[in-house]
C-alpha cells in the first residue's frame, strides 16, 4: 500500500490548506514554466484548447489536492477511479515514465515560485513525497496498460485510411477508418476511446480523444465527431479540420484504444444515459452487445435538442432492436415530435420518473457537465447507489464526483 512517511504526514496536514488555496495558481505557473522549458510537449502531447480554457490546469490542481487529502485522511482508500482515469488518458497519449521527472522538476519549481519562503526544505521534501507516491501509482498502472497491449509508449500510434465519412446531423460526422498494413488490429473494450493526432496548419500536432462507436471488426475503427463552434470564443480547431479537411482516402493517426469507463459484462442490467454527442460511447457499447449476441436487459435513455440533432440515431435504434431485451427512450428539448420508432418520446430534459428503472443495474452517463451532474443526482435521489454510476466526460474532469 502506498503511504506517506511519518515525517511527511504532519507537514502535509499543516500545509494542505495553503497549497490547496494556491493550487490553481501553482498549476498555471507550472504549465507556463513547463512549456517554456519543453516546447516540444505542445507538439502532439498536450491539448492546447484545454490549456487555453484553463481546464487542464484545474484538473491537475484538483487531482493533486484530492490525492494529497486522501493520503492523509484515508490512506487505506486511495482515489482509484481518479488514478485510473488519468492513467488511461496518459496511456492514450503515450506518456513515458521518464517524463515524470520533468513534470516533477517543473511542479516543484512552481510550488516554490508561488509559496516563496513558506517552502522550507522540509515542506519541499514532504510534497516531493506526495508527488512520487502519486507518480509511482500512475506509472505502475501505465506500465501495466502498455505491457498488456504489448507496446511501448512511443508506439501506441498507428496510421489508418479514412474509408467512409458520412454526415449524421448538421454538426456531427462519422468516420470509418481501415488498416493500411498487415498488422492485426488490437481489440478495444466497449466504451473506450482513441486519441487522434492531427497535423495542424502551423505544423504542430494536436491530440484529441474520440470514443469508438462501433464494435471491433478486426479491420478498422469508427468514431463520430461533433463540430465545436466557439460562440464568441475560437472555434474548435481539430473538430473543424476533421469536418472540413479530412476526407475519404486521407490518412489519420490514432492511438490504441484506452479508457476506464467500459461495459460491465457480468450480466446485470445496463442503463445508458446520454445527452448530445454523449451518445458516442453508448453507441460503441451497444454495438458490442449486438456483436456478442447479448441477452442483457438494456435501457438507452438519450436527451437531445430534437430528433434531427440526435447523432447515430439509426445505428442506435437498429442495435436496440437487434437486442432481445433493450429499449430506447428519448427526451427532446424542443418538443416530443419525431418519426423514429422509439419506445418512449418525451419533451424537455431527461426525467427518470418517466421510465421504469431496473433494480441492480449498472448506469453509464455521458454528456455535458450540467447533464452529468443532474443525471447523477437524479439517479441517487431515486435510490441508485453512487458506486453503480459511472460517467465519461469529454474533457479534463473537473468534477471528480466518483472519487467520493
Ligand atoms: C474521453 C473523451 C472522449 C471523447 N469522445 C468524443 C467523441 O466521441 N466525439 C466528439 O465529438 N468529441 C469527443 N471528445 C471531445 C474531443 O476530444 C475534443 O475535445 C473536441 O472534438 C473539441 O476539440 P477541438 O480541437 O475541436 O476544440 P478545441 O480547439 O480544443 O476547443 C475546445 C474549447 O476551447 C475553447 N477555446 C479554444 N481556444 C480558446 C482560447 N484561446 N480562449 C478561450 N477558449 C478557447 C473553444 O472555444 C472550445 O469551446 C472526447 C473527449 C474525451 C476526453
Ligand atoms: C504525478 C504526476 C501527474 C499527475 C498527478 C497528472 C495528472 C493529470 C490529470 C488529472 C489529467 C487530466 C485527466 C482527465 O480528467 O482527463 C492529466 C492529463 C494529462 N497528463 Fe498528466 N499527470 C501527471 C504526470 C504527467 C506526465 C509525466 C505527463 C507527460 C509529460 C503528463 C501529461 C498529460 C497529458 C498530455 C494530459 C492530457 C492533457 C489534456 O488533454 O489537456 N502527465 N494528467
Amino acid at each position: 500500500m502506498l503511504t506517506l512517511s511519518e515525517r511527511s504526514r504532519p507537514i502535509i496536514v499543516a500545509t494542505l490548506p495553503v497549497v490547496g488555496e494556491n493550487i490553481e495558481e501553482i498549476a498555471e505557473r507550472f504549465y507556463r514554466h513547463l512549456f517554456g522549458e519543453h516546447p516540444e510537449l505542445l507538439d502532439g502531447m498536450f491539448n492546447r484548447g484545454n490549456q487555453a480554457e484553463g481546464t487542464q490546469q484545474r484538473a491537475l490542481a484538483g487531482s493533486v489536492a484530492v490525492f494529497a487529502s486522501a493520503l492523509v485522511n484515508h490512506p487505506d482508500h486511495l482515489p482509484d477511479r481518479l488514478l485510473s482515469r488519468v492513467a488511461h488518458k496518459h496511456a492514450s497519449l503515450g506518456v513515458r515514465p521518464d517524463q515524470y521527472q520533468v513534470v516533477y522538476d517543473n511542479l516543484m519549481w512552481a510550488i516554490g515560485d508561488v509559496l516563496g519562503d513558506a517552502v522550507t526544505p522540509e515542506v519541499a521534501a514532504a510534497w516531493s513525497e506526495v508527488y512520487w507516491v502519486m507518480a509511482f501509482a500512475l506509472t505502475n498502472m501505465e506500465r501495466g496498460m502498455y505491457s498488456a497491449r504489448g507496446v511501448r509508449p512511443e508506439i501506441v500510434w498507428r496510421d489508418w485510411r479514412v474509408e467512409e465519412k458520412f454526415r449524421e446531423t448538421d454538426d456531427v460526422v462519422t468516420f470509418r477508418v481501415g488498416r493500411i498494413d498487415d498488422r492485426p488490429v488490437r481489440t478495444s473494450l466497449p466504451g473506450q476511446y482513441v486519441t487522434l493526432q492531427m497535423l495542424m496548419p502551423d505544423g504542430t500536432h494536436q491530440p484529441r480523444q474520440y470514443s469508438l462507436t462501433g464494435a471491433d471488426d478486426g479491420e478498422g475503427r469508427q468514431f463520430s465527431v461533433k463540430r465545436v463552434s466557439g460562440g464568441g470564443k475560437p472555434d474548435g480547431e481539430v473538430s473543424n479540420l476533421l469536418h472540413d479537411v479530412v476526407n475519404v482516402g486521407d490518412v489519420v493517426t490514432l492511438s490504441l484504444p484506452f479508457g476506464d469507463v467500459v461495459l460491465d459484462d457480468s450480466g446485470r442490467p445496463l442503463v445508458f444515459c446520454s445527452a448530445g454527442i454523449g451518445i458516442a460511447p453508448m453507441a460503441g457499447m451497444l454495438s458490442n452487445l449486438v456483436a456478442a449476441g447479448s441477452h442483457f436487459d438494456v435501457r438507452v435513455l438519450h436527451a437531445d435538442l430534437n430528433e434531427e440533432s440526435f447523432a447515430l440515431r439509426q445505428q442506435v435504434l437498429d442495435d436496440v432492436r437487434a437486442l432481445p431485451h433493450a429499449s430506447l427512450h428519448v427526451w427532446y428539448e424542443q418538443g416530443a415530435e419525431g418519426s423514429l420508432p422509439v419506445d418512449g418520446r418525451h419533451a424537455g430534459w431527461m426525467d427518470f420518473s418517466q421510465v421504469p428503472l431496473t433494480e441492480g443495474a449498472a448506469y453509464y452517463l455521458c454528456g455535458p457537465m450540467p447533464f452529468l451532474q443532474a443525471a447523477r443526482s437524479g439517479l441517487i435521489d431515486r435510490g441508485v447507489p453512487p458506486q453503480d454510476i459511472q460517467y465519461e466526460f469529454f474533457g479534463p474532469d473537473l468534477w471528480q464526483a466518483d472519487t467520493e
